[in-house]
């Protein structure tokens, strides 16, 4: 595996020293978890992989909680509060299409959102804590599995997490290619949305596409649902409440002259108050048991809240961003960036507990891939200042009193 194609950090960035040194390593590390992608609950190898690192830095992991979950303890040199540091396993069901060395070996799976990069980061900030543990208090470094889609966060939690490794607050990090490397963004406040999934069945009476008299069109139905369904956005959440509802499958019919007896509408719905997410739900509900009845047809939703909104609280955004500044310099920190309709399962620790989930720019120019596309490569450039972050964000919080 050849290092040489790695670019160096952002030159502005102030990385811990001991860190920045080990970058080749680091590339090494994420190189090689990027080539051997698992998805949610069955990152097995990249679970050994953490755990055998964590333990050879002289920590004792545990593994197994949601599975492929890895969780270890830090201390510091002396006593103080408990926070917890979380990184994701989980790769994407999608093929990779770039040819370099380092793609996956695994067809059908692909790092394509950066969480090997994120794993690679918090090992690295690990290694420097367990080194160097000049901080009062306890670090636990979470490795989660299952963040796309899976709700491993939810899982941790519900399987004792925070009950085994107690954290008064916790922190997450995603990078994001929207923002020039070497930025970061930190949000007081909502900084995911809601992701919520439904289908919608439509169903009526099929029959000749000549004769329609004789039936009850499910197609019909389901295109003024289409339409309809989308005044919810405009015409029942608050207009300064950011709110999306995308139908994103029709399914039905397979004849030029057969009209199908169902029809089934599938889509995603994203929020970041319950206030829009609840007129949502109910909207979808009554519109589609009132259009399909006004045709003669019968409608039923299935309506699956998946993640919460991502809200950061006030004090520890402020903590995440004075430790950010020692990074990357304040000037380059985002405050006020508009939140994502992405939804991130991080919201179930934020539920839990006080904390924040910062975005870390990894933009190399107009043409880097976004979050999972084929062609996306986390930014190496950009290890040592995640890595770095985490622990400008240990001593921030958990300092050694002079
Ligand atoms: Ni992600």
């Amino acid at each position: 595996m050849s290092f040489a194609a790695a670019p160096p950090a952002p030159s502005t960035a102030r990385l811990v020293p001991a860190i920045a040194e080990r970058h080749a390593e680091l590339v090494a590390w994420r190189r090689d978890l990027h080539a051997h992608p698992e998805l949610g609950y069955a990152e097995e190898r990249t679970s050994r992989v953490v755990a055998e690192r964590l333990a050879a830095f002289g920590l004792d992991p545990d593994v197994g909680l949601a599975k492929t979950g890895v969780v270890a303890t830090i201390q510091g040199r002396a006593p103080g509060p408990a926070i917890a540091l979380r990184a994701d396993l989980d790769a994407l069901p999608m093929p990779e299409e770039n040819t370099f060395a380092h793609a996956s070996k695994h067809p059908g799976r692909m790092h394509a959102c950066g969480h090997d990069g994120h794993t690679t980061m918090l090992l690295a900030a690990a290694r420097h804590l367990a080194e160097h543990p000049d901080f009062a208090g306890t670090v636990h470094v979470v490795f989660q599995p299952a963040e796309e889609g899976g709700a491993g966060g939810r899982v941790m939690i519900e399987e004792g997490l925070l009950d085994r490794f107690p954290a008064e607050q916790v922190f997450g990090l995603h990078n994001w290619p929207a923002l020039p490397a070497g930025e970061m963004a930190v949000h007081a406040g909502p900084v995911m949305a809601a992701a919520d999934l439904f289908v919608i069945t439509v169903e009526g009476r099929g029959g000749h596409a000549a004769m329609p008299h004789q039936t009850r069109d499910p197609i019909i139905g389901g295109a003024q649902l289409v339409s309809a369904l989308q005044t919810l956005v405009s015409r029942t959440v608050d207009p300064t409440d950011p709110a999306v509802l995308s139908v994103t499958a029709f399914n039905g019919g397979s004849a030029h002259n057969v009209i199908p007896s169902r029809v089934e509408l599938k889509g995603t719905v994203r929020t970041f108050s319950p206030a829009a997410q609840d007129a949502i739900e109910a909207g979808m509900k009554r519109l589609t048991a009132q259009i399909c009845a006004g045709l003669g047809l019968e409608g039923r939703v299935d309506y699956r809240r998946t993640y919460p909104a991502t809200v950061n609280t006030r004090d520890e955004a402020e903590l995440a961003a004075r430790a950010a500044a020692r990074v990357v310099g304040a000037e380059r920190v985002h405050r006020h960036l508009p939140p994502s309709m992405g939804g991130e399962d991080f919201a179930f620790m934020l539920r839990a507990r006080p904390g924040c989930y910062v975005w870390l720019g990894t933009g190399a120019g107009p043409d880097s891939p976004p979050l999972h596309h084929p062609r996306y490569d986390f930014h190496d450039a950009m290890l040592p200042v995640g890595a770095s972050y985490w622990v400008s964000l240990v001593e921030t919080r958990l300092p050694l009193s002079a």
